[in-house]
Parts: structure tokens; C-alpha cells; sequence
């Protein structure tokens, strides 16, 4: 044990949650012991997750909504029955304001549409601003990107300050009387920056501006209240927080999902349709159009349990007590840069870093070869890897089942890529 780990508080009980994840099991290159260490990208899904998935294919699979019969009652109650779980963790006013989607691109995608066909007081046009951030993943920048091209409106954008937090200094001349819309994450996915929620949400409440959070990589890491948060619309995915891939969530403002047209048409989302026109059912279920991803959300349903079972505030600490560890044995590295804040406070636990001039693609597959997986790349957030004047970083992301151990075969396997590049 390095002295490092002395003081450590707040950690789980690793030993007990690491036998829930069959993954975390796996050796690769002749027995070498996986460490995981990539959870942002994707987190890995315990016991529960998978058999929660298996029993549903096994025992009730059928369509929802639509069948009168036992085992389609069972799918609808289950898939139903997600959605009440979710919207519990969120701490939602209302279920119906919970939206399945296919991940967070999906929802945020539906944010822009729904505005892109609305009329006042939501119309977006020459004459109005949207207003996002450079610390976007590109999934909170594209789909503002074709709005603005479809309608006209100006695309805004709050810059990074150097320590990587959000540069806020001119919030009033970003976020004016003109802005429809403003769109940022709550934890950056490549500094693990998490940002000033309240100030942006404040000066968006002023202007009268709809307010759409990306929450892709808080609801995993900590306690996601709705209403705390106020604001209109919150984005995320269930395979970052132990779900499986395929399901994403939308939650918007019930008054503004009655208002917002739908975006995509088709089977559930109606309540009439003739040749001539078409009615839509309430929300959720009009932006859920075609069959939904039912087993997806069964598992995301899991997912909520188990997260739920151990306690979201005992999860952030845990991630928070293992972050400032791994900060302050990165900087230890010579020549490592950590790009973001380079401290523990106001961060979630994933770090990017550059070592020396070592392109990030030779730190990865040295890396790899010692078992220890990492992502490397612009993280699907170039702009930031622009705003730094570096083409990619290494990124280390934690988890509930990440250890002290797993940072320190990081800060070794680092000493070995420096050591084998000279
Ligand atoms: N959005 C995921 C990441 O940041 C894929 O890695």
C-alpha cells in the first residue's frame, strides 16, 4: 500500500460489489487480471442487470401496450413498472414525464426536434439564440448545430477556462433575451468537470430560456433530483449506469411535453389516425413511437434497483474518495498533464491526461497489453481537444466497483508506457 491510500474514507465494500460483475473476472493477454477503467464510456452490468434481462426474454416476452393475453400484461407491467422506477430515482413529480428513448444522443436529438417543430411561445428562428457549451460531448452540440442550420437561430457557446471549468464570466451576453434554449452537461465526459448548474440555470430563468441538462454522466455517480435541479428537460443513458445498451431517458417538464409536438410518428404514439390527420396520445407515450425498447428498460428498471440497493450518496463518496486518490498519484507521473481540474473538488471521477509527447493511441495499447483498459481519443468532444491544442488524451474513468489497487496498477502501467517509449 502506497502512503497515499492512507486517510482514504468512504470507500465501498469493493470485494462484496466486484463478485456482482461477472466482467471484472476476466483475464486477457495470457492471465492478465482485467482493471477497468473505462466506466464513462461504458459501465459494466451485474448479476442482477443480466438476470433481470434473461427472466424477462425467458418468462414474459411479448409486445406492451397491445395484447390482451397473460404473458403481453406482464411485458406491459414490467416495461410500465420500469418507468415508475426510474422515475422514483430521479425524484420525477409525475411518471409520465419519463421518456424511453435508445440512449441520451436519442433524447437530447428529441429536445431539438420537438423545438425545431414548435410554434410559439417554444418557435425556434432567425430571430432567437441557442446557447450550449465547448465542453460538450458532440451529442449536446450536433443536433443544436442542425437546428440552428434548419431554422436560422445563432449557436452560442460558453468557452473552458484553462483549468477546465466552464468560463461563465460573460454569462450575460451568452444567455440573452433572445436565447430559446440553453443545453450543457453536468459532468463533462473528457474533464469530468462538473459545472456550475444553479448560475447557468438562474441567468437561463431571467431570460425566460428552456433549460435541457445532460446528465449522461451524473445520474450514474450521484444523487439526480429533477425538481432540485429545476430544470426543463434532463438527458441520459442506462449502459453508463449499469443498465444495458439500447435505453435512454428523456424527463421534461409535463406542461412542456403537453405543449411540444412529437417527433417521430408511428404505432402507440397516436390516440386517432385517419388518411387526413393524426391525434397523439399523452406523453410519454407520445414521443414513443414503434415498438419500445422493452427489455432494455426492464433492465434499466435492475439497473435502478441495484444502484438504488447501495445508496446513490454511498456511491459518490466512494467514487469521490477513489478520484482524489488517483488525482494525486497522477501527478506523481513525470511529465503527465491532467486536462481538466487537477484537484478532487467539483470533479466526477474521470480524469484525462497527456504524458509527455506519447500519443494517447501508444499509451492505450501499451496499457492494454498489461490488462488495463482505458479510452483514448477526443472522447467524442473534439472541440475540447481543439480548445487544448491536443489531438486526443488518455481518459481513466472510476466506478462503484473501481479500487486504490486499480489506480495504482494505472500509475505502474503509466511508469511501464514511459519507460518502453524512453
Ligand atoms: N459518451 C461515451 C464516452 O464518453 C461513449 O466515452
Amino acid at each position: 500500500m502506497t502512503d497515499a491510500r492512507q486517510g482514504l474514507t468512504g470507500l465501498l465494500d469493493t470485494e462484496a460489489i466486484r463478485k456482482d460483475f461477472p466482467l471484472l473476472d476476466r483475464t486477457v493477454h495470457d492471465g492478465k487480471k482485467v482493471v477497468y477503467l473505462d466506466s464513462a464510456a461504458t459501465s459494466q452490468k451485474p448479476r442482477q442487470v443480466l438476470d433481470a434481462l434473461n427472466t424477462y426474454y425467458e418468462r414474459h416476452n411479448a409486445n406492451v401496450h397491445r395484447g390482451v393475453y397473460t404473458i403481453a400484461e406482464e411485458a406491459t407491467a414490467l416495461y410500465e413498472g420500469a418507468r415508475d422506477k426510474v422515475a422514483a430515482f430521479i425524484n420525477a413529480p409525475s411518471r409520465d414525464e419519463v421518456i424511453f428513448t435508445k440512449n441520451a444522443s436519442e433524447s437530447l436529438n428529441l429536445v431539438a426536434n420537438m423545438l425545431g417543430w414548435a410554434d410559439e411561445p417554444y418557435r425556434v428562428d432567425r430571430e432567437t439564440e441557442i446557447v450550449t457549451t465547448e465542453m460538450e460531448h458532440h451529442s449536446n452540440i450536433v443536433p443544436w448545430q442542425l437546428l440552428a442550420q434548419r431554422t436560422g437561430a445563432k449557436l452560442k457557446w460558453f468557452g473552458i477556462t484553462d483549468d477546465g471549468r466552464l468560463d461563465l464570466s460573460n454569462i450575460d451576453e451568452i444567455i440573452t433575451e433572445k436565447t430559446k434554449i440553453v443545453s450543457f452537461t453536468l459532468v463533462s465526459n473528457i474533464l469530468g468537470t462538473v459545472n456550475p448548474v444553479e448560475q447557468i440555470i438562474r441567468r437561463a430563468q431571467q431570460v425566460g430560456a428552456l433549460v435541457c441538462i445532460d446528465a449522461s454522466q451524473a445520474a450514474p455517480h450521484m444523487v439526480l433530483d429533477v425538481q432540485a435541479l429545476q430544470a426543463d428537460f434532463v438527458a441520459f443513458t442506462g449502459h453508463k449506469m449499469v443498465g444495458p445498451t439500447g435505453i435512454g431517458v428523456l424527463w421534461g417538464r409535463q406542461e412542456l411535453l403537453e405543449d411540444l409536438p412529437p417527433f417521430l410518428g408511428g404505432g402507440e404514439m397516436i390516440e386517432t389516425v385517419s388518411m387526413h390527420s393524426s391525434t397523439y396520445a399523452p406523453a410519454p407515450h407520445k414521443f414513443e413511437a414503434g415498438t419500445p425498447p422493452i427489455a432494455q428498460a426492464v433492465g434499466l428498471g435492475a439497473a435502478v434497483d441495484y444502484l438504488s440497493s447501495i445508496g446513490m450518496e454511498k456511491i459518490h463518496a466512494h467514487e469521490k474518495a477513489i478520484t482524489e486518490y488517483a488525482v494525486k498519484r497522477l501527478l506523481e507521473v513525470p511529465d503527465l498533464r491532467i486536462i481538466g481540474p487537477a484537484t478532487a473538488e467539483d470533479r466526477g471521477a474521470t480524469i484525462s491526461f497527456t504524458l509527455g509527447d506519447i500519443h494517447p493511441h501508444d499509451v492505450g495499447q501499451v496499457l492494454d497489453e498489461l490488462g488495463i483498459a482505458v479510452r483514448v481519443g477526443h472522447h467524442c468532444a473534439r472541440p475540447v481537444c481543439l480548445r487544448y491544442g491536443i489531438p486526443a488524451t488518455t481518459r481513466a474513468s472510476f466506478y462503484l466497483y473501481s479500487t486504490p489497487a486499480e489506480v495504482d496498477a494505472l500509475v505502474d502501467g503509466l511508469e511501464h508506457v514511459r519507460n518502453f517509449f524512453g
